[in-house]
């Protein structure tokens, strides 16, 4: 199996104003673990950060400064170009991520190929039928010869998650992956997600803007607040008894069908007491300068970090 451990993970990006020149801190020294069988959800707003760290586990992006270490079992590094085989990533946008040039069973066998995972065309198309039956695409030839403008919505997305898994992915980067969808198909991907997760135990992030969702489908929970996480701890723990003014806003923010006013709430909430310098671990029940949390982190990667020769 694939874990990944993420240290002091640290985005700038340069930014142009006229002749000026600034840089935006999009990631700040974010720190967590993911591991076989448990899911992970960064929750926060707009702007975040939350992208930046999703393309930075999968590599689209270079960090700053800071580490990830995708390691196996044995404490082997991932490296090269094995790397996507092992972390794979489902975008926002289906559609987008979809080519409308191609069939179904275009997208889903190239991986396959690419990462040389199935050497006949024969193995290929068994493997394709495959993916899709366990995403619930039926009839999976049929589905197979189809081009994305012939699903739906549910299905394309159904399709990019048979394509990530395709390779035998064990770590997965979810970001936002049912924001896009009908409300009503939103909870099929979802438990999807969860049953795929379970059956490979696939080490997963989900990244929501939805703290039911993220509570509902994940172990542990770090809110991310201007690039920085503000509180990290148990799902339940996170929701139920939040802690740090941010993660309070965020809730009273949820709709709770319990709780009329919070869907008709229309002032702009207040921010102004929200310290950013400090982190709420339900773990260890207390709260922590962001520094001394990612020192702690650091000193429980140290292990790691030396098994990989850093
Ligand atoms: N390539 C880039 N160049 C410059 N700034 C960027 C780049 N990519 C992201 N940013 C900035 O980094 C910050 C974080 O962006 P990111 O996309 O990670 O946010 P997010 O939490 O995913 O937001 P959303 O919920 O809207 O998807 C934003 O201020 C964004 O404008
Ligand atoms: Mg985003």
């Amino acid at each position: 199996m694939t874990s990944v451990h993420v240290t002091n993970l640290t985005k700038d990006y340069a930014l142009r104003d006229g002749l000026r020149r600034r840089t935006l801190r999009a990631v700040d020294r974010v720190s967590f673990d993911l591991v076989p069988g448990r899911t992970v959800a960064l929750v926060g707003e707009s702007g975040s950060g939350k992208s930046t760290i999703a393309k930075l586990l999968t590599r689209l992006e270079r960090p700053s400064s800071g580490r990830v270490d995708v390691l196996l079992d044995d404490r082997t590094p991932v490296r090269g170009s094995v790397y996507r085989r092992h972390v794979q990533m489902v975008f926002q946008d289906p559609f987008a991520s979809l080519n409308p040039f191609h069939t179904v069973e275009h997208h889903v066998a190239r991986p396959l190929r690419l990462h040389g995972r199935t050497h006949d065309a024969a193995a290929t198309r068994a493997r394709v039928l495959e993916m899709l039956e366990r995403v619930n695409l039926d009839p999976a030839e049929a589905i197979a010869a189809r081009r994305p403008h012939e699903l739906s919505g549910g299905q394309r997305q159904r399709v990019a998650i048979a394509r990530a898994l395709a390779p035998g992915a064990q770590v997965l980067v979810a970001d936002e992956p049912v924001s896009m969808l009908d409300v009503s198909i939103r909870l099929g991907v979802l438990n999807l997600l969860g049953r795929l997760q379970r059956e490979d135990r696939l080490a997963v992030l989900y990244i929501t803007h939805d703290l039911a969702t993220a509570r509902h489908f994940s172990d542990e929970i770090l809110v991310l607040y201007r690039g920085r996480v503000v509180e990290r701890g148990p799902a339940d723990a996170v929701i139920l008894d939040p802690h740090h003014d941010y993660t309070k806003l965020l809730a009273l923010a949820a709709p709770d069908p319990d709780r009329a006013t919070s869907l008709v709430r229309t002032e702009t909430p207040d921010r102004s007491g929200i310290d950013n310098s400090v982190c709420y671990d339900h773990g260890l029940g207390a709260w922590v300068h962001v520094d001394e949390a990612e020192a702690a982190a650091a000193q429980a990667h140290a292990p790691v970090a030396r098994a990989v020769g850093a």
